[in-house]
């Protein structure tokens, strides 16, 4: 089998010439400091399924800082050393950035935890790789700049669809890695290679993905979050029982499909109202959806979930019922104001999760707009200075039913209706 191939035509062709040009030249930074330097992972994969892909890694075979540290120096942009993981990112100035890694073979003191990292050369690094098609690279250096190494099958699976994971123990090594070839698959439309698949199962049922810091499974979780069908990628894990292994009481059915899928779309229908929004958080609210209290406390641990979310995912709960009656039978916005007020995103979205039909999603739009548009132009003190009300919460009851009748009646008076309230009667 041949390992190497020249990638350049493929390299021309897809990558824009700035980007090249920066490839070459990195390129001769390796010549000058007697260094291999190669582009590996994702930038190498995408560029053979021709997807735009800025995201440069690079790897050294011998001392990536001190490389990047000359690169950082011809090129004139800032750097950041990673000392301990040798490992340095580039800047730039408009926003592009490249990671430098060493070239370096990991070995794991205890399964599922953050691996030591020794010195080495490119083949070991891409071997110590989750995927095959994330374990190819190509060298920069001048004499041989495009030249493919591709040492796994790399562009056979990536030609027939296929994750497959480059050895047995890849998954108890990184378990986060059951969550990224999930991931993957959807992205691509791929399917994990069968004898991967087994590997993944009996790694699922040795209970490794429970041995992973909470942190590090949200973070891929919300990658799966990040992709284009969001849906696909949830359905797909509680398919693999993957699901039950992150949380144990979600059990995900066609309904909680639905919900899922009300939701992204009432994503799209929010943007302009809600300039704070969290996806992730969102999604939650429908997974982590009537959990008793004892399971909510230890997801909310595990997964650093700030005890805000839970207080106001048992608050909706408890509204979903009459409010989603109330949207449906298109009850004035003043009584829906009573019963939810001014809603966070998560909230809007966890109650348009329940709307089916268009028509609905549109009241209840239109409900945001009014609540987060409606501003009374009179003040407090006017009560207290023309109508003598002294008492705070009685000002306050008073100011809230002229909201509420403005929230019905955008274009009321406010004056009339206050004199109207109070018996007309100014001093
Ligand atoms: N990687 C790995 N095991 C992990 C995470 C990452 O082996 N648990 C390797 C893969 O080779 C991957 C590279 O590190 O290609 C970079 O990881 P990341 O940036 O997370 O993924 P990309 O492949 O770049 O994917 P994306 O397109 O989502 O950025």
């Amino acid at each position: 089998i041949d390992f190497f191939e020249d990638a350049k035509s493929i390299m021309i062709k897809n990558i824009p010439n700035k980007v090249l040009n920066l490839l070459r030249l990195l390129g001769t930074y390796g010549d000058d400091n007697k260094t291999p330097v190669y582009v590996v992972g994702g930038f190498v994969r995408d560029l053979f399924l021709g997807i735009k892909n800025f995201d440069i890694d690079l790897v050294v075979e011998g001392n990536g800082i001190e490389f990047a540290r000359y690169a950082s120096k011809q090129l004139g942009v800032k750097m950041v050393e990673h000392e301990k993981f040798l490992t340095a990112s580039l800047f730039f100035k408009d926003g592009f950035r490249i990671d430098i890694a060493t070239a370096r073979t990991e070995y794991y003191d205890k399964p599922a935890e953050l691996p030591k990292v020794d010195v080495s050369t490119i083949k070991k690094d891409l071997y110590r790789r989750d995927f095959t098609i994330n374990a190819m690279a190509i060298k920069l250096n001048s004499g041989e700049f495009g030249t493919l190494y591709d040492f796994f099958g790399s562009r056979k699976d990536l030609e027939n669809k296929i994750i497959r994971v480059l050895h047995k123990l890849s998954f108890i090594e990184d378990p986060t890695r059951i969550i990224r070839a999930v991931r993957f698959e959807q992205r691509f439309d791929f399917k994990i290679e069968d004898e991967t698949l087994e590997i993944l199962k009996e790694t699922l049922e040795g209970n490794y993905l429970e041995k992973v810091t909470g942190q590090r499974i949200r973070q891929e979780l919300e990658k799966i979050i990040k992709e284009k069908d969001p849906v696909k990628g949830i359905k797909r894990l509680a398919e693999l029982k993957i699901l039950m292994h992150i949380f144990p009481k979600t059990y995900f059915t066609t309904t909680m499909e639905k919900k899922l899928k009300n939701m992204l779309v009432s994503f799209d229908l929010l943007k302009n109202i809600y300039t704070k929004r969290n996806i992730f958080y969102a999604f939650l609210r429908i997974l982590l959806e009537f959990y008793d209290m004892e399971s909510l406390k230890n997801v909310e641990e595990r997964y650093g979930i700030p005890k805000k979310f839970v207080d106001e995912l048992k608050k909706t709960e408890r509204r979903l019922i009459p409010v989603i009656e109330m949207i449906k039978t298109r009850i004035k916005f003043s009584d829906i104001y009573k019963v939810i007020g001014k809603p966070i995103f998560e909230t809007a979205t966890h109650i348009m999760a329940y709307l089916d039909d268009n028509n609905s999603r549109e009241y209840f739009k239109k409900y945001l707009e009014r609540v987060f548009s409606t501003k009374l132009n009179i003040k407090g003190n006017i009560l207290k200075d023309k109508f003598n009300i002294k008492s705070s919460p009685e000002i306050g009851k008073i100011m809230n039913s002229i909201f509420c009748y403005k929230l019905d009646n955008p274009n009321i008076n406010e004056m009339e209706k206050l004199k109207e309230l109070l018996g007309g009667t100014i001093e």
